[in-house]
């Protein structure tokens, strides 16, 4: 068995990677900006004034904004983010998400969060998720976001686990590479044209099966 599950948030735990998808929608509306679903698979992952500064790349006329006023943006951005999530409790957890930590605790496999977001543990906290995570790297965590591989070494640093030992589930571009970055076993969850390079890709999070899991990473060591 593996030593370590290192477990992304946004997309992965629970679908607040659509909340972050709408709040900066919003956001870019109110600037004349449209962004898409597809333009979106490359905000996620990434870091929030990195995704700010992707969105205001798509107009020319944004070049001239201030720090201040990029930061206010991001500012209002999170706003509309936190006010979608406000209701959100353990019902939002993704299907399959429990059974797999369930499965993690009884083989005695450690627990990690690696994710981009500032409001990770806010997030863990709504879902009553905090308690089952034996280390938690969050954006005041790391110096380099996805996709360095930092956010899923600094959890196996601390958790002591060799990378090699160590398994992340991402739904994102930016967090599947910084896991094959990182030399760890990657499960990867949405389709093929946006994540072509994972070790074991499923669809969705309730096709996360923790033995099939086991087996496409033993089948990789073999
Ligand atoms: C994760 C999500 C991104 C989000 C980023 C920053 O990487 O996948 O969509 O923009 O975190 O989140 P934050 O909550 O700090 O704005
Ligand atoms: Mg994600």
């Amino acid at each position: 068995y593996p030593k370590a599950f290192i477990y992304d948030l946004d997309g992965i735990i629970t679908d607040t990677a659509e909340y972050h998808f709408l709040a900066w929608q919003k956001m870019a509306e109110e600037l004349g900006i449209h962004i898409d679903r597809t333009f979106n698979e490359r905000l996620k992952g990434i870091g929030r004034m990195e995704s700010l500064q992707l969105i205001l790349s798509l107009d020319p006329s944004a070049s001239n904004l201030s720090v201040d006023e990029k930061e206010q943006l991001a500012l209002k951005k999170n706003e509309y983010y936190l006010e979608m999530i406000e209701r959100m409790g353990p019902k939002d957890i993704l299907p399959g998400i429990e059974e797999l930590l369930h499965a993690n605790k009884q083989h005695g496999i450690r627990i990690a969060l690696g994710s981009a977001s500032k409001n990770a543990k806010h997030v863990l906290d709504l879902l009553g998720l905090t308690a089952e995570f034996d280390y938690i790297v969050d954006a005041s965590t790391v110096k380099k976001g996805k996709p360095d591989p930092e956010t899923f070494t600094a959890a196996a640093d601390a958790l002591n686990v060799p990378y090699s030992e160590c398994i992340g589930i991402e739904d994102s571009a930016a967090g599947l590479e910084a896991i094959n970055s990182a030399n760890m076993f990657s499960v990867a969850v949405g389709d093929k044209a946006h994540l072509p390079n994972a070790d074991y890709l499923v669809a969705a999070t309730n096709e996360l099966k923790f033995e099939e899991i086991i087996n496409q990473y033993n089948q990789k060591k073999a």
